[in-house]
């Protein structure tokens, strides 16, 4: 299975922090952000990874992260000229992916988690999707499931009225049909391919699964958010500390 981290898009609001640097580059704890996204691929127990990035900061990505060999892994990089979607970012990777299954994290997610089980049982099962829920104060701020008996119905992406208190989460597991679907979408409201109407596709097939994450889970792409995961991961030295993880080397 392959790796794919988004990390391309504005920004916007994270204004001016994001004015001459890119959101995924920002401090959180000692480690600039991308590296959690990395570290949970890396988890997984992924080791081909693509990082799709916007204009602008592509260079910096590559100075900051290089081969990726001293986090033993292998990464290759993908430009996304507009922002014009997580699901068209997504949508740079087909070549990349080879027709294997992939693993895709928003670069701006940061999980207390680990996936290395989720990613061992998608490999071997046959064909679907999977996502990752978790209950959420605020819901209306990201894509929401309406459960029902233990199923998902639908998701809809930013809801005024949330059908349930569950956040769709940013990481997912994806057959290799997803870049078929991408293909089909049309652009939202807002002018963007959106990852839920990929997810919607797998709900109305009948072969997505889902389940609860237990432990903390943050994006990082508001100022709420960048402080919360700032406080969250400062909370978790020794579980987030990469160098006692393996893959990852002590940062100089
Ligand atoms: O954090 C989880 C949420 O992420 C999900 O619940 C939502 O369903 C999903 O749409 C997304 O919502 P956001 O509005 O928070 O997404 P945002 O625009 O902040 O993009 C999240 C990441 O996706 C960002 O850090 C980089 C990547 N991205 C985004 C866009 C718009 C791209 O690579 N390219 C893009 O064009």
């Amino acid at each position: 299975m392959k790796g794919i981290i988004l990390a391309g898009g504005m920004g916007t609001r994270l204004m001016p922090l994001t004015k001459v640097t890119n959101k995924h580059l920002l401090p959180v704890g000692r480690y600039p952000m991308i590296y959690y996204p990395l570290h949970t691929l890396a988890k997984c127990g992924i080791r081909d990874i693509m990082i799709v990035s916007g204009r602008g900061h592509a260079g910096h990505f590559l100075e900051l992260l290089g081969s990726g060999n001293q986090f033993g892994v292998r990464l290759s990089y993908a430009l996304q000229e507009d922002a014009g979607g997580i699901a068209q970012a997504l949508g740079l990777c087909e070549d990349f992916a080879d027709n294997e299954k992939v693993a895709v994290i928003l670069g701006d997610n940061i999980y207390r988690d680990n996936f290395k089980d989720d990613a061992e049982k998608f490999k071997s099962q046959e064909r679907g999707a999977k996502i990752f829920l978790k209950k959420v104060q605020d819901p209306s701020r990201f894509g929401v499931p309406e459960i029902a008996s233990d199923k998902i119905v639908k998701i809809e992406e930013k809801p005024q009225n949330p059908k349930s208190p569950y956040a769709v989460t940013g990481f997912y597991l994806y057959d290799n049909r997803v870049w078929e679907v991408i293909k089909k979408l049309k652009p939202s409201g807002r002018g963007e391919l959106e990852i839920t109407d990929v997810n919607n596709f797998y709900i109305q097939d009948g072969s997505m699964k889902f389940s609860v994450v237990p432990g903390w889970w943050t994006d990082a792409g508001t100022f709420d958010s960048l402080l919360q995961a700032n406080i969250l991961v400062s909370r978790e030295k020794q579980e987030l500390n990469f160098d006692s993880h393996g893959p990852f080397a002590k940062p100089a």
